[in-house]
């Protein structure tokens, strides 16, 4: 299924390409390849170089382990994510570790990691779906996350799978276009909702 994105300025390949599947292949992904997604959100940017990232990984070869972290995710979630080889949680610490103070990036900080994930998987040849849609007590009671950490996401990986194994419902939002707001809505200069000459 070809969802490149229909950028209207040119923009790198890796970015074009990306997209957020439905449809996950029967195929594990090779641990090191695993590892290179993990090492490229290692190296992302972070406020104070905090890193105040973590995650928790589950791969289909641990029916326990995939199991459990399944069970994080919303019911809406799990019935297409459970066909993907890897679930991700991204966990973030909301406080800096040097004074306990808030760390108002945290989640910012943990997003860019995940940006890192998307262009190295990309390069891959997988695919990352992110989901808003997780249980976030359910985490935190079923791993023991500490009160400072908490949830932000879940993200499902894998390489791209056969869409007609999809129910009916799910197969249309797999094949719907896919939209962006004009520049033009969200690039401001001077002031507030002033469209900025730039675009
Ligand atoms: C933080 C975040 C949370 C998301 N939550 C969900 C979710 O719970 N369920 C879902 O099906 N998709 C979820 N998505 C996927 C978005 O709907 C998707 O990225 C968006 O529609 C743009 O589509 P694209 O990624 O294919 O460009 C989420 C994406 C992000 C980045």
């Amino acid at each position: 299924m070809d969802k490149h994105a229909r950028a209207d300025h040119p923009i790198h390949e890796l970015l074009k390409k990306r997209w957020s599947p439905l449809a996950f292949a029967d195929r594990p992904v090779p641990v090191d390849v695993l590892r290179r997604l993990l090492e490229a959100a290692r190296w992302a940017p972070s406020s104070y170089n905090e890193q105040p990232w973590a995650f928790i990984v589950a791969t289909k070869d641990k029916p326990d382990e995939f199991q459990k972290l399944l069970h994080c995710l919303v019911p809406g979630n799990q019935t297409w994510a459970h066909a993907a080889p890897v679930l991700m949680l991204t966990v973030a610490n909301h406080n800096f570790k040097k004074n306990q103070k808030p760390n108002r990036h945290a989640f910012h900080d943990v997003g860019l990691a995940m940006g890192n994930v998307c262009v190295q998987a990309t390069a891959e040849g997988l695919f990352v779906h992110q989901m808003a849609g997780i249980e976030v007590d359910k985490a935190r009671a079923d791993y023991g996350i500490p009160p400072d950490w908490e949830a932000v996401a879940g993200a499902a990986i894998g390489y791209y799978g056969d869409p007609k194994n999809l129910s009916e419902q799910l197969q249309a939002r797999e094949k719907a276009e896919r939209t962006r707001k004009p520049l033009g809505e969200f690039v401001f200069a001077g002031k507030w909702g002033a469209t900025s000459s730039l675009v």
